[in-house]
């Protein structure tokens, strides 16, 4: 590929004011990395935070990448799995970096998935008091959703991430590349989250991934690129009108996490289940609720389910093989929800396609029904 060509990628603003910053979507722009990520840099030195899966995969063409740009730079590199995002690893992660001597000027640099974006953005918030720092996201998750934002955290012995802090990174570069290597399992998990953005308020992005979905998993590079750059304008958008999730705009990216957090923790985060997977159920129950509640016609979940089906992704809960549901159990872990107010537990509801809403008056009988449907399928 020519210069020219590696040079190629799309640009959008997260538009927080002084705490705004681009994010940069297009193959080849980790071989770009240095150069791109250079000017957002408060100086010259960098940590990169990668996992072991990544490292043997991705690492080399990063260093390469700033080396070329004349920065200086260390990497430290942690074992993959959700089990990283810990206060021992926090631990350890921190203590390496103050061993290292990283001073306010140097950033740190998150190359992986939505585990080390998480980890990477909490441990730059809290050491010497916060640095700066930069994610790589390398999963299709990563890229469309954790990366942007500032959500940063670990979890905790009492649930998933519980600690953590609202951290803005400097920079998001997202090499749509570097999917290649990824699972397809984990490419599909990613890939609920795409469709949550057009169930929430893009109808039009939805309409477009009924006909090209099934391409943005194959990897078509023109048509991936778009999958996530629309989600992350989507997501940049949001953000951008509740930087806190306090105005009730960002709880609307929770479309179909209320039931997915419920079916992940009764799965024990045992791996059966992906989180996505479980998004993509979740976002099916929640298409259910809407039309048992009246605010969704039939055939709007029937788009819903045929989509997710059609790529690949679980739309019911048969598709865990072996595992017998309890409805109780179920509502039990949704009214423990960190989203719950005053015991009512808040619902991301759809009046069709892409009309995504927050109802904190769900009637309990009508999520008890929908979920005795489910299981009954
Ligand atoms: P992950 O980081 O565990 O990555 C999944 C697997 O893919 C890992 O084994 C990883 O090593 C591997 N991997 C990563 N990139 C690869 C590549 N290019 N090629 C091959 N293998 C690769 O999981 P994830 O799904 O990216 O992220 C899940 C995490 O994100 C959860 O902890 C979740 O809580 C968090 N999350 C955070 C936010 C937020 O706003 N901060 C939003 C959604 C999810
Ligand atoms: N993934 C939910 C959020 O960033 O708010």
């Amino acid at each position: 590929m020519s210069d020219e060509g590696l040079l190629e990628h799309d640009s959008l603003r997260v538009e927080l004011g002084e705490r705004g910053y681009d994010i940069l979507v297009g193959e080849g722009v980790l071989a770009r990395a240095g150069r791109l990520m250079a000017p957002a840099l408060p100086g010259r030195r960098v940590f990169v935070v990668t996992d072991d899966t990544v490292a043997p995969l991705h690492l080399e063409a990063l260093e390469c990448a700033l080396a070329d740009a004349g920065l200086q730079y260390e990497a430290l590199v942690l074992s993959s799995g959700e089990q990283t995002k810990s206060f021992a690893q926090l631990e350890k992660l921190v203590e390496a970096l103050l061993g290292r001597r990283i001073e306010r000027r140097d950033a740190l640099v998150a190359l992986g998935g939505g585990v080390i974006g998480d980890l990477v953005g909490f441990a730059a918030a809290v050491v010497l008091r916060g640095v700066d720092y930069i994610q790589v996201p390398t999963t299709l998750l990563a890229q469309v959703d954790s990366s942007v934002g500032g959500k940063t955290g670990i979890n905790s012995r009492h649930g998933k991430n519980l600690v953590g802090a609202f951290h803005q990174p400097r920079q998001v570069l997202a090499d749509t590349g570097v999917l290649d290597t990824l699972a397809k399992r984990e490419l599909r998990a990613g890939y609920a989250e795409v469709a949550k953005y057009g169930l929430i308020d893009r109808p039009d992005f939805f309409a477009w991934l009924e006909t090209h979905g099934a391409d943005v998993i194959d990897g078509r590079p023109e048509t991936r690129r778009k999958a996530v750059l629309t989600s992350c304008a989507a997501k940049a958008d949001i953000v951008a009108r509740d930087e806190r999730e306090s105005t009730g705009a960002r709880a609307l990216l929770n479309l179909g996490h209320t039931f997915a957090h419920a079916l992940e923790a009764e799965c024990g985060y045992d791996g059966t289940l992906l989180h996505g997977e479980a998004v993509a159920i979740g976002m099916c129950l929640a298409a259910d609720l809407s039309v048992e509640l009246g605010y969704a016609a039939l055939e709007d979940a029937g788009r819903v389910r045929n989509h997710l089906a059609a790529v690949g992704l679980p739309t019911g809960l048969s598709a865990v093989p072996g595992r017998i549901w309890s409805v109780p159990r179920l509502l039990d872990h949704m009214s423990r929800d960190k989203k719950v107010q005053d015991g009512r537990i808040t619902f991301v509801l759809m009046q069709g396609i892409g009309g995504a809403f927050l109802s904190r008056d769900v009637d309990p009988r009508a999520v008890e029904t929908i979920l005795t449907d489910a299981l009954a399928a």
